[in-house]
């Protein structure tokens, strides 16, 4: 392209973005009645706009335990990367907890855009101030765990997620839109490997069967507490970050799952699972919340071991961050010279 060409362009660009700020200025002004526009009209609230506190800081903790999820869903699964059965099977899983570190960074970065600084997630983590889903808190027991963390815990986090993709704050909701496509593959290769010791020797398809069973109810708390009980959800509906009740999304979750499970060959661990013509769904039995608490407060079988393991982890990796500090210190004074 022509130099002065391209300086046009450029000089385009840059007059687009002062008249977004300036427009954004004029936003502010009228703080309030511009956030319930934008959320009326179903558009993106974007870092800075004006936006209630309530809302500032239900997003943080929303994103921030989000993305601590995704950093300690990053061991149950790493557990088994050593003791893969083959190396496609390694490779695979590799690709999928590598994956999961990326959502990690992903939905740091966009609860830094509302003005929490990544150094104060992090302690918020390591001391437990903020929680991480519960589902990492069981042990994975068996090569079959993988298979049945990929169908269960990734389908119900892609359940969980897939309306997050239209969430009000824009950040989160395009971090979403990668991380959905993402989840997709993990819940594929989770059913495949699944299925395949499905159709195994009797010991395989016990192994499958034994996974689903410890891992079935887990799943299904993954939605949180039921509706009655969801402390945050009718705010949170209202501002439009929620999309879906718990209690919709844990019977989606169920209906798509029923099928599957039939194709699988596994049965699901609840006798009271059945189709009800009348509601249009399959009736099931709910997972045991008094558990589910239990496990958020911290008393999970792994709980200790987890939050022990990612503190051991961050004080091993104090170097790496001190290098990567050192070197964009330098890269500045280069800039600046
Ligand atoms: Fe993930
Ligand atoms: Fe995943």
């Amino acid at each position: 392209m022509p130099a002065v060409a391209g300086a046009e362009r450029l000089l385009g660009e840059v007059e687009e973005a002062e008249a977004a700020l300036r427009e954004a200025a004029e936003r502010a002004l009228d703080g309030e009645a511009s956030f319930d526009a934008v959320i009326a009209a179903d558009q993106k609230i974007e870092p800075r706009d004006a936006m209630p506190d309530a809302y500032r800081a239900g997003l943080i903790r929303q994103i921030a335990q989000h993305a601590h999820s995704e950093i300690i869903g990053m061991q149950p699964e790493g557990n088994w990367i050593s003791r893969a059965p083959s190396l496609r099977r390694k490779a695979i899983l590799l690709a999928k907890v590598q994956d999961e570190a990326g959502h990690g960074l992903y939905l740091y970065a966009a609860a830094e855009t509302l003005g929490v600084s990544r150094a104060e997630l992090d302690t918020a983590l390591l001391t437990g101030k903020q929680k991480y889903s519960s589902i990492f808190n069981y042990p994975t027991l068996s090569w079959a765990d993988m298979g049945a963390i990929g169908w269960l815990v990734d389908g119900a986090a892609i359940v969980n997620q897939v309306p997050l993709c239209r969430c009000s704050y824009g950040p989160y909701a395009r971090a979403m839109i990668r991380v959905c496509k993402e989840e997709s593959f993990h819940q594929r290769q989770g059913y495949q490997s699944l299925y395949v010791l499905a159709q195994g020797t009797p010991e395989q398809r016990a192994m499958a069967q034994d996974a689903v069973d410890r891992w079935w109810y887990p799943s299904l708390a993954m939605f949180g507490p039921p509706d009655a009980d969801s402390t945050h959800s009718a705010q949170s509906m209202a501002w439009k970050v929620k999309r879906f009740s718990n209690d919709e999304l844990r019977q989606r979750f169920v209906d798509m799952c029923v099928p599957q499970a039939e194709i699988l060959g596994v049965t699901l661990p609840d006798p009271n699972l059945t189709w009800n013509e009348l509601r249009g769904h399959y009736d099931y039995t709910s997972p045991d919340f008094d558990e589910l608490m239990r496990v958020v407060k911290g008393d999970g079988p792994c709980s200790r071991q987890r939050l022990a393991h990612r503190n051991r982890a961050h004080e091993d990796g104090a170097w790496v961050r001190e290098a990567a500090a050192a070197y964009a210190a330098k890269k500045n004074r280069k800039v600046m010279a």
